[in-house]
């Protein structure tokens, strides 16, 4: 944080004096902590001050409990989980209401909401001001990453929400360790979220990078109000990462083991809702024996130089995953994760007592949805974006090097996304340059995890449209600039599991199989598949090197084959997308283009 506050002085003064006392109490050791939490008490005039030490999860939720806002659920087939109901116009991260606010327009770039940062604070003061009365100040520190790592970040989130805390209380290691870690330092993010009116006209989240400050309120949806999930670990980290040469990244991590014992780092970036959370928890079929995949992360990974290589941690320390679609076939290890100490927001509840999502299983003959309504014959019973809150330390196929202060090394990074034509199952980049330039070209069909409409392809370089902090013609140019930091380059992947035939079924089986595609970029990586077809889209398998035997040779074909015209109408369409960048869109990713565009029309 800045220690430069002036704009924080005078008017809230005489409440100041009133709250100093209370600060002093909770004997916070760091000066600069104290007079925030000060300033914002004196701001917002909380009744109390809590804060969060690291044992008052147990008391948050039952309090929780007993003021009905959450819901037991059945302690023999759920213990200690809960049910919590959202405001149902308080639901998804709503990106319109989202703001990077630095001094000049140009720096947050044409695809972020800007504001000055006067005018945020401003904004914040009048919404915020004695928005806590009546309520209690939750002040919860927080690191993120492994705690012995040199890598992790700490931060602070002031919150008047209850149920934020029990959140950010199993999405990050909290309490007092993390007080210890910030210690006498200035270098923690502080968020400060006020649930207020809930009312989305007035809704802002917004991200100050220069002073490491995010001001959220009138919200108390995860990722609009757990701000050390995509406000600090990507928003505010990535301006962190870009300045001191390292990666915050919208992917998740996992270790492959082959039968052959050989180790394989693995990330991957892919929009929300797009299959990143059941691919971090993928279990290999039943015929790949010997194959495992152990997480390091399901959603967020921060990867650094190390000795040439690049290393990626988790800066989590749980799940905040969307329920729908989640089920034995699909994702049994997130099943069995989210069978205790979860809170689940806006399921629908059964009868006997278990929360139920669409895509679960059967419906059962009664249920109560999302928002506590009888629901019989209902066409939605949980909401789509629904969610689980889970600790980390709860799924069975944990990797070793999620607690590795280094983290995991990393062998291949993947991007993709939902489309129903054209990309190919998977092609790999050529080199580093080509590899940034495919998750540049980053495109999606949009689903429910954000407010908006579904279905339409919306450009997401990254998987980052909605988090990256900063000039996204800086960040790419900023990913070109760690190729050259890193020697021993990962290599780069663009997978599709989601193509689509003329009935509209899925061609590719998808979830557990999307293993053999993995098979296939270990062989790749390992330098034992040498063979490849070598297309301006990259280079593609050879079918006999996909080994999926619930797929016909000629399906396969059509998913590893390129059409020529659909690739020169993508990248006219990614070009119009470009052009708004315009002089600070790197030069060599326009190079790549023309590449492509040249071998394509000779193709
Ligand atoms: C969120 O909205 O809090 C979140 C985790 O986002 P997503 O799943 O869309 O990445
Ligand atoms: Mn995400
Ligand atoms: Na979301």
């Amino acid at each position: 944080v800045t220690t430069e506050f002036g704009w924080f002085e005078e008017e809230e003064e005489g409440y100041a004096e009133k709250y100093r006392g209370a600060v002093d109490s909770l004997k916070i050791e760091n000066g600069v902590l104290r007079r925030y939490l000060t300033y914002f008490a004196a701001l917002t005039r909380p009744d109390n001050i809590v804060l969060i030490r690291g044992d008052e999860l147990e008391g948050i939720i039952s309090s929780l409990v007993s003021e009905g806002k959450l819901i037991r659920l059945n302690g023999k087939t759920y213990p200690n989980s809960y049910l919590y109901r959202s405001d149902p116009s308080d639901v998804a991260r709503s990106e319109k209401n989202t703001y990077i606010c630095t001094p000049e327009r140009e720096d947050a770039g044409p695809t972020n909401n800007w504001m000055n940062p006067a005018d945020a604070l401003a904004r914040f003061r009048d919404l915020a001001r004695g928005a806590y009365s009546g309520k209690t100040m939750y002040v919860v520190p927080y690191i993120l990453g492994p705690e012995e790592s040199p890598f992790a970040e700490t931060g602070v989130e002031i919150t008047d929400n209850p149920y934020v805390v029990a959140n950010m209380m199993m999405i990050t290691r909290s309490g007092k360790r993390a007080l210890d870690r910030i210690g006498e330092s200035t270098r923690f993010v502080l968020g400060v979220h006020v649930t207020g009116s809930l009312n989305p006209e007035e809704r802002y989240i917004m991200h100050l990078p220069e002073d490491d400050m995010i001001l959220s309120v009138n919200t108390a949806y995860g990722g609009n109000a757990l701000l050390s999930k995509k406000c600090h670990a990507l928003r505010i980290a990535s301006v962190h990462a870009k300045r001191d040469g390292w990666m915050a990244e919208h992917m998740m991590a996992i270790e492959v083991v082959r039968p052959d014992g050989r180790a394989f780092g693995i990330t991957g970036a892919f929009p929300s809702a797009s299959g990143k959370t059941n691919l971090s928890m993928i279990m290999p079929p039943s015929d790949m024996e010997g194959w495992k995949a152990y997480l390091v992360s399901d959603d967020i990974a921060w990867m650094h130089s190390v000795n040439g290589s690049l290393y990626a941690i988790n800066p989590e320390y749980g799940f905040f995953g969307v329920a729908p679609g989640t089920n034995e076939r699909t994702n049994p290890n997130a099943l069995d994760a989210i069978r205790h100490d979860t809170i689940f927001t806006n399921v629908a509840l059964t009868d006997s007592g278990e929360p139920w999502w669409e895509g679960l299983g059967p419906r059962p003959p009664h249920l109560i949805d999302w928002q506590g309504r009888d629901c019989n014959g209902c066409e939605q019973a949980a909401h789509p974006n629904s969610r689980f809150t889970t600790p980390i330390l709860n799924y069975r196929q944990l990797s070793a090097k999620y607690s590795d202060p280094r983290g995991l090394k990393v062998d291949a990074m993947l991007f993709g996304g939902r489309r129903s034509t054209l990309v190919p199952l998977v092609r790999e980049a050529r080199n580093w340059a080509q590899g940034v330039l495919f998750g540049a070209m980053l495109r999606a069909e949009t689903t429910a995890a954000i407010t908006g409409k579904v279905g339409v392809v919306r450009q997401d370089p990254m998987a980052m449209i909605a988090f990256c902090g900063y000039n996204m013609a800086d960040y790419f140019s900023h990913w070109l600039r760690m190729g050259s930091m890193v020697k021993d380059r990962p290599r780069i992947y663009y997978v599709n599991w989601f193509r689509k035939d003329s009935k509209g079924e899925f061609i590719w089986p998808g979830f557990g199989e999307n293993m053999r595609v993995i098979e296939w970029i270990t062989g790749r990586v390992s330098g034992e598949i040498t063979k490849g077809i070598e297309t301006p889209i990259g280079i593609l398998p050879e079918v006999d090197d996909i080994r999926a035997p619930g797929v016909s040779r000629e399906r396969l074909e059509e998913i590893l084959s390129v059409d020529r015209d659909g690739w020169l109408r993508e990248l006219d369409e990614v070009e119009a997308f470009f052009s708004q960048f315009g002089d600070r869109f790197p030069v060599e990713l326009r190079k790549e283009i023309e590449r492509m565009r040249e071998g394509l029309e000779n193709w």
